[in-house]
């Protein structure tokens, strides 16, 4: 893992956007949180909406890799930010430069991949990961295009969740905004059949449950 990781910050901008990674000692900060709900989890199918240059979906596919059951990481992104997502070949390429093969990209936002035959076709998600625009409403279109599908045993996450931070330029010098994901955490609080609990490092993840009548898990 420290050979993978160390190959993963060879490129500087892994090391950016708020997942408290940190070069001199390897560490994959939140990552490690990722990683390692993978690990316990198991998961056959992951959801990633947005990535500045992959970070979470690539340690999310790892950890898939690690395990010893298949799965796969569906990544949505539309590319807003620059043009770092527009060519298959390249997105690709750069997965398979981090030994990464089970991550399949769209080019699409989250309202327009549930209009797709790859939505209508996803039986469950056992683990989403919302990190597109950092707007209470877009939180919660993500939220809500996928919270059905999660099974009683799943996980949502939400990166940059626990307050209200100025967002990077990444949409252009006019376009920065200020994050109010926050908020809709607020509101998932208050939602007895939901168990929330934020980890306030860096930019912040916020991990979310569905409590459930299953008393099946500790079998
Ligand atoms: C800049 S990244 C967020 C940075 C993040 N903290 C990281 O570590 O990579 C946000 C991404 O969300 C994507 N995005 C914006 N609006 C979206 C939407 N409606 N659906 C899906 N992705 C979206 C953008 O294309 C962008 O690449």
């Amino acid at each position: 893992m420290q050979d993978w990781i160390d190959k993963l910050f060879q490129e500087p901008q892994l090391l950016r956007m708020g997942h408290s990674q940190r070069l001199d000692d390897l560490n994959l900060g939140l990552g490690w949180l990722y990683y390692g709900l993978v690990r316990i989890a198991r998961p056959e199918t992951i959801v990633v909406i947005g990535s500045w240059r992959g970070f979470s979906p690539l340690v999310l596919a790892k950890g898939i890799k690690d395990n010893l059951e298949t799965g796969k990481v569906i990544f949505i992104d539309p590319s807003l930010a620059d043009d770092f997502w527009t060519n298959p070949q390249k997105v690709e390429e750069h997965f398979n430069s981090f030994g990464i093969d089970n991550i399949e990209h769209f080019l699409l936002t989250t309202q327009e991949f549930v209009k797709t035959e790859a939505y209508s076709n996803l039986k469950k998600v056992d683990i989403l990961f919302i990190d597109g625009y950092h707007s209470k409403e877009q939180a919660k279109f993500d939220y809500e295009a996928f919270e059905q599908l999660i099974p009683p045993q799943g996980f949502i996450w939400f990166h940059d969740s626990i307050g209200p931070k100025l967002s990077t330029k990444v949409y252009g010098e006019d376009k920065a905004y200020t994050y109010t994901v926050y908020q809709f955490m607020d509101e998932l609080k208050q939602n007895k059949n939901l168990q929330v609990l934020d980890f306030p490092f860096d930019s912040g993840v916020t991990l979310v449950r569905k409590l459930s009548d299953e008393k099946s898990l500790l079998s």
